[in-house]
């Protein structure tokens, strides 16, 4: 038996940082939506638990014992005390620490299917709580649908999703890594208030902000390039994902998204990108 899922990307639509925590972490409210391409994960029967990482961006990524997705899979084993391993294969076809989930989306796609490997019968909601301490996005992850985020990201809220799905996307990355932790050391501890509740997609670009954004930029300066280049070509959204580097564009339209792909490819060919869509996936079956 073999079993495969994509363990999709996810965007944070708006991220509103709102204190540091004693903790070292950050008390935030975030919109998470996901996306129809990611990484994908193939699990089968093993004795033992083992990994293999393949994909465009398998080289940057090496088979460490404390990679997340080997986290993952001991944590689950040992919380069910199951005798049984997997071979996980991980296609690594997003760049590496890049503010759209990957790591996270990983965590939790492996748990997700050796919760049916081992036929252990999980709801998603036990397994989101089982993620949770292995980082903060890996519960939604888990879900993988639109909703509201507190806490440092990881305390729920479903509701219909303010996109429509499929809504066409583009994304576009530097390809140089920034540190999620140095980000968010980087923020300047000013809350700048609330996330207004199921904003519209007009509404988001006024009234919410990504507020990692300007610390992401002392980082990786080429981000500002990115959004001004994202800004004039007609997007309903301009805005960095998580703590970057990765940028979107929200579009109405997938004609003028990939006119846009064109322009930004032309533009920065040495850039990653890539032109997907919103999706509410469904992983509760
Ligand atoms: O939870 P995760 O391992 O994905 O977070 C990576 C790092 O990002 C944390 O070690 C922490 O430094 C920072 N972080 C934070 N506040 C959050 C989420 C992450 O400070 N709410």
């Amino acid at each position: 038996m073999e079993l495969s899922q994509i363990a999709p990307a996810k965007l944070n639509l708006a991220l509103h940082v709102r204190a540091r925590r004693a903790d070292g972490y950050h008390d935030l409210e975030t919109l998470f939506c996901f996306l129809g391409d990611g990484d994908r994960l193939v699990v089968r029967p093993a004795d033992d638990l083992s990994l293999a990482i393949t994909g465009p961006f398998g080289a940057g990524l090496p088979v460490a014992a404390d990679n997340l997705v080997l986290r993952a899979a001991r944590l689950l084993a040992e919380e069910t005390n199951i005798a049984s391993g997997a071979h996980i294969v991980l296609e690594k076809n997003l760049p590496v620490a890049s503010g759209i989930g990957g790591g996270s989306a990983d965590a939790a796609a492996a748990l997700r299917l050796l919760n049916r490997l081992w036929r252990l019968d999980w709801a998603l909601e036990r397994l989101a709580a089982l993620g949770a301490g292995l980082g903060a996005d890996v519960p939604a992850c888990i879900h993988s649908r639109y909703c509201v985020a507190s806490g440092v990201g990881d305390v729920m809220t479903f509701a219909p999703s303010i996109l429509p799905n499929r809504t066409p996307i583009l994304l576009v990355n530097p390809l140089q890594t920034v540190s999620t932790p140095a980000v968010f050391q980087g923020w300047d501890r000013e809350d700048r208030g609330p996330l207004p509740t199921q904003p519209s997609i007009a509404e988001l670009s006024g009234t919410t902000r990504n507020d990692l954004t300007p610390s992401a930029i002392n980082q990786c300066p080429a981000i500002t390039g990115i959004l001004e280049a994202l800004d004039i070509t007609g997007a309903e959204l301009v805005r960095m994902s998580g703590s970057g580097a990765t940028c979107f564009a929200l579009y109405r339209d997938a004609v003028v998204r990939d006119r846009a792909a064109a322009d930004i490819a032309a533009r920065f060919p040495e850039y990653w990108m890539l032109a997907t869509h919103s999706v509410d996936h469904d992983f509760s079956g």
